[in-house]
């Protein structure tokens, strides 16, 4: 590092002062610090020419921050949605199922629910929502289980309706021989536009959750538990007759749980 000495710069305004150039004490010292920092600089700069990299270096740092910052919530916003997410979206189902548990016991899952669902789409209309009866007859007041004591015929007749049976020959439907048409309408067949699991869950909410008949409650709900583990495997649509003979298969699962659901509530009377 060349440093001019101090009394080496005072030398040299003595000079320029006898030279005739005056120069102000204190202007005179200015300029020879001035010389003295520039002559200071490339010796400065030179070694620490690295120097300035703390000023570029921290230069792109006030970018960068806001930079990483970004990055960083971009990636937590990547991380979040994962499991965030749905539960974010299924929040307020929850508060409305939860709402809805507090007004009265309300299914949010499993048989009853999806029976409502299907219900509520396709048989409503003409049943009423309640099961209040319209164009169709009342479910409410109990008739549906004295028509079809077993849930199998009452299945039966919704796959073909009040045509399907009149197809086959019949006068009238049910275990209480009802003159099909008696009520001046028709009830329609859904064995086409729906599935056959939809069609079970229809039937058990109907029979369970309008006309009260909790009895089948068990049955359904080890049916319903069954097909949602893929234990029973339903057709995609029932072409069964009007009998209401499931195929072979099905009537196979079928005797299976019920004969475990008869096991079980033996161990618990027992
Ligand atoms: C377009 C109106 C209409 C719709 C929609 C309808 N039904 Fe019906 N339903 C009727 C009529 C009419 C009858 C009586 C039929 C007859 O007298 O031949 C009936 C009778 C019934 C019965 C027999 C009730 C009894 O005790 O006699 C059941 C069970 C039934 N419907 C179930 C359903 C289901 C399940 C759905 C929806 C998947 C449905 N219905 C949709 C009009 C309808």
């Amino acid at each position: 590092m060349t440093e001019i000495p101090e009394h080496l710069l005072k030398r040299s305004r003595d000079a320029k002062r006898a030279l005739g150039l005056d120069v102000p004490a204190e202007a005179g010292a200015a300029p020879a610090e001035a010389s003295a920092q520039s002559a200071n600089a490339p010796a400065v700069a030179a070694p620490t020419t690295g120097a300035p990299v703390p000023i570029p270096a921290s230069e792109p740092p006030p970018p960068e921050p806001p930079k990483s910052e970004w990055v960083a919530n971009a990636e937590s916003r990547k991380k979040i949605p994962y499991w965030v997410m749905p539960v974010l979206l299924f929040l307020p189902v929850w508060l409305i199922m939860y709402v809805g548990t507090l007004e009265e016991p309300t299914r949010s899952e499993g048989v009853l629910y999806e029976g409502g669902e299907v219900y509520a789409e396709n048989c409503a209309s003409c049943h009423g929502a309640a099961g209040g009866g319209g164009v169709g007859p009342a479910f409410n007041n109990g008739a549906v289980i004295e028509t079809f004591s077993n849930f199998e015929d009452q299945v039966a007749w919704i796959v073909h309706g009040t045509q399907g049976y009149l197809d086959a020959g019949r006068e009238t439907y049910g275990d209480t021989e009802r003159a099909l048409g008696g009520s001046g309408a028709n009830m329609p067949n859904f064995g086409e536009p729906l599935e056959a699991a939809e069609i079970l869950w229809a039937t058990f909410y109907e029979r369970i959750e309008l006309s009260g008949h909790g009895e089948d409650l068990a049955f359904a709900e080890a049916l319903f538990a069954a097909y949602d583990h893929g234990e029973l495997e339903l057709p995609e649509h029932f072409a069964e007759g009007i009998d209401g003979d499931f195929e072979a298969e099905i009537e196979e699962l079928l005797a299976g749980i019920r004969a475990e659901l008869t096991e079980s509530e033996e161990v618990a009377a027992g």
